[in-house]
């Protein structure tokens, strides 16, 4: 039996209050993989506890990695980089970050792994990650030649290799950096835009040797890392939702507490106020301690006029998981709004440019697909509609934020999903005065 659950929406209210994000899932991963494969301890501070997060500790549980939850920290303790082989198939569930990076971490042990995951993932590119982890010396396998999982894995050692990569994915530049880690001699990775950095801050925080030179990353094999404390910053991907319903709600007003700060993950922020939203962004103290990355308070205030933009270029990796909840602002605004240059946006827990485009119809926009991208012809209304998230937990909640700026009720089918990156999302709606507006109901397939 399978929850997909169901949200009930109804417009009107508007979300006002302050809310912390959970922690962010990138970082939770990275602290997750390299605590694990570090001597010693290592204490994740407010890590994010959602589906996808927990399915990587299962696994790395499974590879014997002791987990255990201490208050509000998850503690690791390190393997030195030497961990079991597991008694049978690792499963990643919904997540491509955990499949991903775990099988950068197995290239170089040596004994056998599959790595599997849910339909979603199944059907997720791994001849990114799978080509260049075979140059080092892994013998890695898939379906179809290599091309999707399950992966099986057999690691050995390995030798450092130069590395370009076709698409700006953080998902692939850390998986060759967690095998460069324990490759003989250098490894360098450059892509072709700047993708998230979480990995090349972390190493070195941890001990590990590692330069920057423009868009190529190098690490250096054979130095070992030492658990440290690690406070994780809140998701600025799940702190947008509760941002954008503010701003979209004429008396909407929203604080994010404690939300990272590092430009890779805020230019969905940059592209906000190019739209016209009322958005301040304040300095939050303490950022560095603890290896945290620094943070800030976001503000987001609805009720003013909103215009379309052209999002495209270099932009795109810094804010691709927030395009979905964009393209709603976009339908919502005058004039224009277009993605371009997105092309991996079909790549993703669903084919998210074919998504967006049939949830903005669905609620009356004029939305037309491009194979990069899509436009929206901005819309001053949207009209309530019935939804189905297909198992995709950013377009679930990208849903619910239209449906609360759209005239008459909105049902989401397949709302389950949003705990996959934000646990306890319905319980901040509620907290932010929307819990008459949008309520969720139970519904199990079997
Ligand atoms: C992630 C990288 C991004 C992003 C995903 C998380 C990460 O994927 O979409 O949600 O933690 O490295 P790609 O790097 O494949 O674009």
């Amino acid at each position: 039996m399978e929850a997909r659950g169901r949200y009930r929406i109804l417009p009107g209210a508007s979300p006002s209050g302050t809310f912390r994000p959970p922690g962010d899932k990138s970082i939770t991963h990275r602290g997750l993989l390299l605590g694990a494969m570090a001597e010693g301890t290592t204490l994740l501070l407010g890590a994010n506890r959602g589906e996808d997060c927990r399915a990587l500790e299962g696994a790395l549980s499974a590879l014997g990695v002791a987990i255990t939850e201490e208050g509000e920290a998850l503690r690791i303790e390190g393997s030195g980089g030497r961990l079991r082989p597991p008694g049978g198939t690792l499963h990643l569930g919904n997540a491509g970050t955990g499949l991903r990076l775990l099988a950068g971490l197995l290239a170089s042990q040596r004994f056998d792994a599959r790595l599997d995951g849910d339909d979603s993932l199944r059907r997720r590119p791994m001849g990114r990650i799978v080509e260049p982890l075979r140059r080092m010396g892994a013998l890695v396998e898939g379906r179809e030649g290599g091309r999707f999982p399950p992966l099986f894995i057999r690691g050995g050692p390995l030798r450092g290799i130069d590395w370009r990569t076709e698409v700006a994915s953080a998902q692939v530049k850390s998986s060759i950096l967690l095998a460069g880690l324990r490759a003989e001699g250098w490894t360098s990775v450059t892509e072709p835009a700047l993708s998230r950095d979480h990995t090349e801050r972390m190493i070195p925080y941890m001990g590990g040797k590692l330069l920057r030179e423009g868009l190529t990353v190098r690490v250096e094999g054979g130095t070992s890392l030492r658990g440290r404390r690690i406070r994780v910053g809140g998701d600025p991907s799940a702190a947008a939702f509760p941002l954008a319903m503010a701003l979209l709600s004429p008396e909407g007003r929203v604080t994010a507490e404690g939300i990272l700060a590092n430009g890779t993950r805020t230019a969905f922020l940059d592209v906000l106020e190019r739209m016209g939203a009322r958005i301040l962004r304040e300095p939050e103290e303490g950022g560095a301690e603890e290896g945290a990355e620094e943070s800030i308070r976001v503000t987001a205030e609805g009720g003013g006029a909103l215009r379309g933009t052209v999002i495209g270029g270099d932009e795109i990796p810094r804010l691709i998981d927030e395009i979905p909840l964009l393209a709603v602002v976009g339908a919502r605004s005058s004039g224009v709004f277009t993605v371009r240059d997105a092309r991996e946006l079909r790549r993703k827990e669903s084919d998210r440019i074919a998504a967006t485009v049939r949830l903005l119809r669905a609620f009356g926009a004029e939305a037309e697909e491009r194979p990069d991208g899509f436009t929206v012809r901005g819309e001053l209304s949207l009209r309530g509609t019935r939804v189905e998230s297909g198992g995709d937990h950013r377009i679930a909640m990208a849903a619910v934020a239209a449906g609360l700026a759209a005239a008459g009720e909105t049902i989401v089918e397949g709302s389950a999903c949003a705990g996959v990156s934000f646990p306890g999302f319905m319980e901040t709606l509620a907290a932010l005065g929307l819990g008459g507006s949008i309520t969720e109901e139970e519904r199990c397939e079997g």
